[in-house]
């Protein structure tokens, strides 16, 4: 069955307890951690995550769009992140992108990779290694409520072969626009979670979540 992940970013800030209450039952909650440099939008940090830790039992996904996140790793791990994804944009070397992967284990964590929309899967192949998760983005990251690139759909059927084949216990995740409209072609390519904020949090979360359940079963 495809988990669902709650973008945390569409949840109304004035109540976080509750918004978080309205999803219990999702696998996981998805925090987009933003800096304002790396993409264009400003979010939360740690301390907003510590703050919610205690409220849920749900697996936390810290999908940090920032510059330098080898600089974080262990203040992520420390405020309750159980996953902590780094994009492969943010590192200019492959080695780099390594040595934080294995930090990120190292501080106990486990460690995802995300790749933005124009950013070709093979340019993740070689640390796949020591990744646990891999975030394949169907939109420009830094804001909610995009429209789903459906032209990267290939690339998430292409990622999900492969890890099949070479690293069978990576689990692909897609965040951006994802609906019960467009969730159907994305876990058909081969998704395993699906991140998603607008849908679930406008509105009534707790229908939404269903909706996006009936929508993933093919
Ligand atoms: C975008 C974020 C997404 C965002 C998804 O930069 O990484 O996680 O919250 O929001 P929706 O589902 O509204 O596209
Ligand atoms: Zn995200």
């Amino acid at each position: 069955m495809v988990k669902i992940s709650p973008s945390l970013l569409s949840a109304d800030f004035s109540c976080l307890k509750d918004s978080i209450e309205k999803i219990e039952g999702a696998e996981m909650l998805h925090l987009d951690v933003m800096d304002g440099h790396f993409v264009p939008n400003i979010t939360f940090g740690p301390c907003v995550i510590k703050g919610i830790r205690n409220l849920t039992d749900m697996v936390f996904d810290a999908h940090l769009m920032i510059s330098r996140p080898w600089e974080y790793v262990d203040d992520f791990v420390e405020c309750g992140s159980d996953i902590i994804t780094v994009h492969r944009e943010s590192f200019t070397t492959i080695g780099s992108m390594e040595n934080t992967l294995q930090a990120i284990k190292e501080a106990g964590a486990r460690a995802g990779i995300s790749i933005n929309p124009g950013t070709p899967f093979e340019e993740v192949t070689d640390v796949l290694g020591y990744a646990d998760l891999l975030l394949v983005m169907t939109v420009k990251p830094g804001f909610g409520g995009q429209s789903f690139m459906e032209e990267v759909v290939p690339k998430i059927k292409q990622a999900s072969e492969y890890i099949r084949k070479n690293h069978p216990k990576i689990e692909l995740s897609v965040d951006g626009g994802i609906s019960p409209k467009t969730a159907p072609a994305v876990v058909r390519a081969g998704a395993d979670i699906l991140v998603a904020g607008s849908a679930i949090f406008k509105g009534d979360p707790a229908v939404n979540m269903l909706k996006l359940r009936r929508a993933s079963e093919l």
